[in-house]
């Protein structure tokens, strides 16, 4: 008989112990959802990520590889010089974040007139973290 209380008082404690496990855990992924929601990009973090020759988890060519700073002069993609102004109007009823975001995550979405498909760097949006693809946004939107 006392070992049958023991057991179950033993059981007790145990799932005690796991459903507290299990709340703390959703308290977590909460908060790091409402984070990735909410921030609003850091654009002189973007500014620093966008010169970096190699960027993201699998060590990608960084944008400056391809995209200028200076007005007019083409690398391999457009130069971004005023691509902030741009992207005001790129794409009918989409916004310039939404442009921006877009054609960082999935490069195909829309192709800039005068250049090939295929070409931007496509797997930012699995290597770049959210935090990452907003701050350079924010930089983005800056240039004008
Ligand atoms: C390997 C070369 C290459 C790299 C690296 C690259 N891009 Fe591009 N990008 C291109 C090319 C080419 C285009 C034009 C074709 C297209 O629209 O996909 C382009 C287009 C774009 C556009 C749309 C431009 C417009 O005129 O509307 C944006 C925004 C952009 N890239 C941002 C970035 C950012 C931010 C990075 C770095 C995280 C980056 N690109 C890295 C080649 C590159």
């Amino acid at each position: 008989m006392r070992k049958l209380t023991l057991m179950v008082l033993l059981m007790l404690l145990l799932s005690l112990g796991l459903a507290a496990c299990g709340g703390g855990g959703e308290e977590t992924s909460d908060g790091d959802g409402e984070t990735a929601a909410t921030s609003v990009g850091d654009a002189a973090n973007g500014e620093r990520l966008f010169n970096e020759s190699i960027i993201g988890a699998a060590s990608a060519p960084g944008c400056i590889t391809c995209h200028s700073l200076e007005p007019g002069v083409v690398l391999v993609g457009p130069s971004h010089s005023d691509i902030g102004a741009r992207a005001e109007t790129a794409v009918e009823g989409m916004s310039p974040e939404d442009y921006l975001r877009q054609s960082i995550v999935e490069p195909n979405a829309h192709i800039t007139e005068g250049y090939t498909e295929g070409v931007m760097y496509q797997n930012y949006g699995e290597e770049l973290t959210n935090t990452q693809i907003n701050d350079l946004v924010a930089f983005l939107l800056t240039l004008k």
